[in-house]
Order: C-alpha cells, then sequence, then structure tokens
C-alpha cells in the first residue's frame, strides 16, 4: 500500500531476499547522506571539479568522489555486497568476501548538472556473484539482474526500484527519513509527446538517426536536462523516448554512455515498466558485456517510440 517502507515493500511486493533488501537499504541510506549533502553543498566547498581525471579521462567533480565513498561505505556495512563496480574505479572492488551480490554503480550521474543546481542521480545495478571472478561478476548481461534501480535528487528524492516485471517509486520523506512507496507497479507510456536528445550532435548522427529525429519531433515536445536519470524519469512516467546516438564525425562511431551502470539498469528498468531499451539496433539486456566501462548508443523509453527507431534503422 502507499507509503509501505522501502524494505517492507521490497520484501512483500517484490519477495526480495534478505541480503537483496539489505543492498537496496544500503543504497538508500547513501542517498540520504548524499541528498543531504547537495543541499549545502554550495555552502561547504563541495561544488566544482575535484581537479582530479578519472579513468575514464573525464574530469571528476568533488561530488563523484563523495558520493563514491559514501556509497561504498554504506554497501560494506550492509555486508551482503561482495562486489562493488563503479563508474569512478577503474576495477571491481572486493567490499566482503562473503558478500553474495556484485552492485555497479554511476555514483552520480549528470554531474555536470550539479554547479547549477539541476536535477542528479545515481544509478544501481546488482547481480548475483557468480562466484569465479569479480570481473564475471560484473560482466553479465543485463537480462541477469536481480534488481535495477535509480535516485533522482531533484525537488524531491525519490528511489525507483525494479526487479523482473515490477516498477516502484519511493520518496525520501522529509519528516521521517524513510524512503515510503509513492508510485506502485509503474508502467510507461507504449508512445508519447516527449523525445529527448542532445540536437547539438545532429551534425555527426549517421543519416538514419537524423532523419528520424527530423520526423518524430513534429509534434513533440523535445526535452533534455543533460542527466540521463532525469530525462529518463520523466519519460518513464509521461512517456518519451530518450537517444544517445553514435558521433560519426571522426570516421568511427564514438558513443558516451555506459552500458554496465547506465543502460543496463535503465533498460531493466524500462523493460519492467512495459518500455524497451536498446542501442537502436539491439536489446541491451542480450548484450554480453566485455568492459566493465564500455559505451554503447542508447533509445530508451516507451516501447513503441523505440521499435520506431529500431524500424528506421534497419530501413537505411
Ligand atoms: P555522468 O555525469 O554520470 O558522466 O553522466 C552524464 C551523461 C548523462 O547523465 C547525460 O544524459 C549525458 O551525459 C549528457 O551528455 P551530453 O552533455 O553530451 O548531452
Ligand atoms: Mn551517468
Ligand atoms: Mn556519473
Amino acid at each position: 500500500m502507499l507509503h509501505s517502507p522501502l524494505n517492507r515493500q521490497l520484501a512483500e511486493r517484490h519477495h526480495a531476499s534478505a541480503p537483496l533488501v539489505a543492498a537496496i537499504s544500503s543504497l538508500g541510506r547513501a542517498a540520504k547522506r548524499i541528498a543531504f549533502e547537495l543541499r549545502g553543498a554550495g555552502l561547504a566547498g563541495l561544488l566544482g571539479d575535484a581537479g582530479t581525471t578519472s579513468h575514464q579521462g573525464e574530469a571528476q567533480q568533488k561530488l563523484d568522489l563523495h558520493a563514491n565513498d559514501l556509497i561504498c561505505a554504506e554497501l560494506r556495512f550492509s555486508g551482503t555486497t561482495g562486489i562493488v563496480a563503479s563508474e569512478e574505479i577503474e576495477q571491481p572492488h572486493l567490499l566482503n568476501d562473503t558478500g553474495s551480490l556484485a552492485v555497479l554503480i554511476d555514483t552520480l550521474d549528470g554531474s555536470s548538472n550539479i554547479d547549477a543546481n539541476m536535477p542528479v542521480g545515481m544509478i544501481f545495478s546488482i547481480y548475483a556473484r557468480l562466484g569465479s571472478s569479480p570481473s564475471a561478476d560484473v560482466l553479465q548481461p543485463g537480462c541477469q539482474q536481480l534488481a535495477a534501480g535509480y535516485v533522482i535528487f531533484s525537488s524531491a528524492t525519490v528511489m525507483v526500484v525494479a526487479t523482473s516485471g515490477r516498477v516502484d517509486a519511493f520518496t525520501l520523506c522529509p519528516y521521517t527519513g524513510d524512503f515510503l512507496l509513492s508510485l506502485a507497479a509503474i508502467t510507461t507510456p507504449v508512445t508519447s509527446q516527449y523525445y529527448s536528445v542532445n540536437e547539438g550532435y545532429a551534425a555527426t548522427w549517421d543519416p538514419a538517426t537524423q532523419q528520424f529525429v527530423a520526423a518524430h519531433r513534429i509534434g513533440r515536445r523535445g526535452r533534455y536536462v543533460g542527466a540521463l536519470v532525469a530525462d529518463f524519469h520523466r519519460n518513464l512516467l509521461y512517456g518519451g523516448l530518450f537517444l544517445y546516438p553514435a558521433d560519426h564525425s571522426s570516421g568511427q562511431p564514438v558513443t558516451k554512455l555506459r552500458l554496465c551502470y547506465e543502460g543496463n539498469p535503465l533498460a531493466f528498468i524500462a523493460e519492467a515498466a512495459g518500455g524497451a531499451g536498446s542501442t537502436g539496433r539491439q536489446r541491451l539486456l542480450a548484450i554480453q558485456p566485455t568492459n566493465l566501462h564500455q559505451r554503447v548508443a542508447i533509445a530508451i523509453g516507451s516501447r513503441d517510440d523505440v521499435a520506431a527507431y529500431e524500424a528506421a534503422l534497419r530501413a537505411q
């Protein structure tokens, strides 16, 4: 029922195991701490660049690193997470020898938005450990996820959690500090009036994508926040298509978003809500990852919109 607390809803309606409930609850504790830090970041000197570059060659925001530390500490404390893999860390990290789960994290998504007080998010993807090696644990196809979710830090702090076939949203109660069920059994409209793509890059797309977007935008409203979680969340609730196509300007297709901790968790959520997640040519959840930080093109959201884009690419 609405306002059911996170751990009870996970156990009773998602039939999540105790280790999985513990891991997601620890992510909820980390999210509360991040939400608190974000509110005062401008006064605590936590905004802006950390002055470091990640192993992926990207400038790191102070809060990227701070969120990473908070999340890893809470996951370690939960005891049920054996392996954590993060956008900010090159290799998977052993937290607890006995932990049965592997958790993959985009610790702060849309972090370039932070200084302008725009929405940001955290994305998580949870697998059962296979037990052979940390890299095998984290390089599983997205269809093997036990659960996936994100937290959007905006006017409210909302955690969305999906297990196979069910998506619920929990709002952080400002009075009690608990994540309480606010939207139950979310389904996403099969088509929509919204589309989200950075049209500043249109000249770099393949011709079929250029033609598709030029036609798809007619009669639709463009919404693009610059934080994947924020665009995805609006599209999940209202319907919409989020596209991040490859950049072909160098001759070779170059993509930006990461499969393992951006594409797969959001595709798992989209499919559980009746939507779809694709590269434009194949289902994201069917891809066998080869590298923790590998990048893919992404077309995700309303089922019929994703299918229309895939058909446009097939026809080219
Ligand atoms: P992150 O902050 O985790 O690196 O993710 C940023 C991503 C994603 O959140 C967003 O949709 C995309 O970058 C925006 O990219 P552009 O600024 O190139 O449009
Ligand atoms: Mn991201
Ligand atoms: Mn990030």
